[in-house]
C-alpha cells in the first residue's frame, strides 16, 4: 500500500509534538490512525478531533517500555481496521542534560527503557502483522545518535543504538518486504525540546545546541513530508536508510 488514505498507521508518541503532527496530518488525508502515548485521554481527544472532521482514527494507551502494552496496541489495531501497514515509532524521552556521570539511574533507565527498549518491544508486537501484506516501520531517531553532544548523556547513547537496531531490523526483514528506516529530524518546538508551546521561545541553551550543530528550528509539520515520503515508498523500495531533514551546512 503506497497511498497514505488507504495505509493503517500506528503513531507512537502521537500524543504530542511530531507524532501528534503525523497523526493529524495522516488522518487528514484519509488513513486509518492509531494514535498511542501514555496518555490514552490526549490520544482519544486527537482521534475524536480526525472522526469529527470526517477521518479515522483510534486513541489507544501504550507505555511502550512493556512488552504487554505494545502487543496490545497492535492487537487493538487489528481488531479495528483488521490489517496493519506502517508503524511510527516516534515515542521519545530525552531525560536530563548534563555531564552523563551525574546522570540519574532513574534518567538512564527510563532513556534506554522508552528509545531502544520501547522501539524493539513495537517492532518484536508489530512484526507479525506487517510481514502479513509487507509493511514500514518507521523510527524517528536524533541526529545526537550520530553525533556527540556535550549534556546529551543517554539519549544521544540510546539514540545511536535504535539507528543500529533500525539497520539491524532492516537486514531481517528485507526479505518479507517490511522496510525498516529513520527519519532525523533535527531540533523541533516540541515539548521535549523545550517548547511547551508552539510560540514558546528558545531557551538560550537550545539556541547554543542548534547553532553548534549547525542546523535549523522545525515546526512539528515541517517534519510530515519527509515521513509521508517515507510512508508511501514501496514496501520493497529502501530499507535501513536515515533520512536526515537536520543539518544546513555550515559556512560564511
Ligand atoms: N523535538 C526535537 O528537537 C527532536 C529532535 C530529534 C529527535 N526527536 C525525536 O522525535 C520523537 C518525538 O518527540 P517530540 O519532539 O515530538 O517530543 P514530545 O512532543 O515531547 O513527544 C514525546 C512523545 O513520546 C511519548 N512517550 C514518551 N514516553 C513514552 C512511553 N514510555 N510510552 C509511550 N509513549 C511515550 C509521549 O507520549 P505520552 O506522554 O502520552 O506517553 C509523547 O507523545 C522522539 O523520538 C524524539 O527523540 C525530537
Amino acid at each position: 500500500m503506497t497511498n497514505i488514505a488507504e495505509q493503517v498507521l500506528v503513531v507512537t508518541g502521537g500524543t504530542s509534538g511530531i507524532g501528534e503532527a503525523f497523526a493529524r496530518s495522516f488522518g487528514a488525508e484519509g488513513a486509518s490512525v492509531v494514535i498511542a502515548g501514555r496518555n490514552g485521554e490526549k490520544a482519544q481527544r486527537i482521534a475524536s478531533d480526525i472522526v469529527k472532521a470526517g477521518g479515522k482514527a483510534i486513541g489507544v494507551t501504550c507505555d511502550v517500555t512493556q512488552q504487554s502494552e505494545c502487543n496490545a496496541l497492535i492487537a487493538a489495531t487489528l481488531a479495528e481496521y483488521g490489517r496493519l501497514d506502517t508503524v511510527f515509532a516516534n515515542h521519545g524521552a530525552a531525560g536530563e542534560i548534563g555531564p552523563l556521570v551525574r546522570w540519574s539511574d532513574e534518567d538512564v533507565q527510563q532513556t534506554v527503557n522508552v528509545n531502544l527498549l520501547g522501539t524493539l518491544y513495537l517492532a518484536r508486537a508489530a512484526h507479525a502483522a506487517l510481514k502479513d501484506g509487507g509493511g514500514r516501520f518507521i523510527v524517528t531517531g536524533s541526529a545526537a545518535g550520530r553525533q556527540n553532544m556535550l549534556g546529551n548523556g543517554m539519549y544521544g547513547i540510546s539514540k545511536a543504538a535504535v539507528s543500529h537496531l533500525v539497520r539491524q531490523f532492516a537486514l531481517e526483514w528485507r526479505r518479507s518486504n517490511i522496510a525498516v528506516n529513520e527519519i532525523l529530524p533535527g531540533p523541533v518546538r516540541t515539548p521535549m525540546a523545550g517548547f511547551p508551546t508552539l510560540d514558546a521561545n528558545p531557551s538560550s541553551q537550545f539556541l547554543d545546541y542548534i547553532e553548534k550543530m549547525g542546523d535549523w528550528l522545525k515546526d512539528p509539520s515541517d517534519v510530515v513530508p519527509i515521513a509521508r515520503f517515507i510512508a508511501t515508498m514501496p514496501v520493497n523500495g529502501p530499507t535501513g536508510q536515515s533520512y536526515n531533514l537536520g543539518g544546513r551546512l555550515a559556512g560564511n
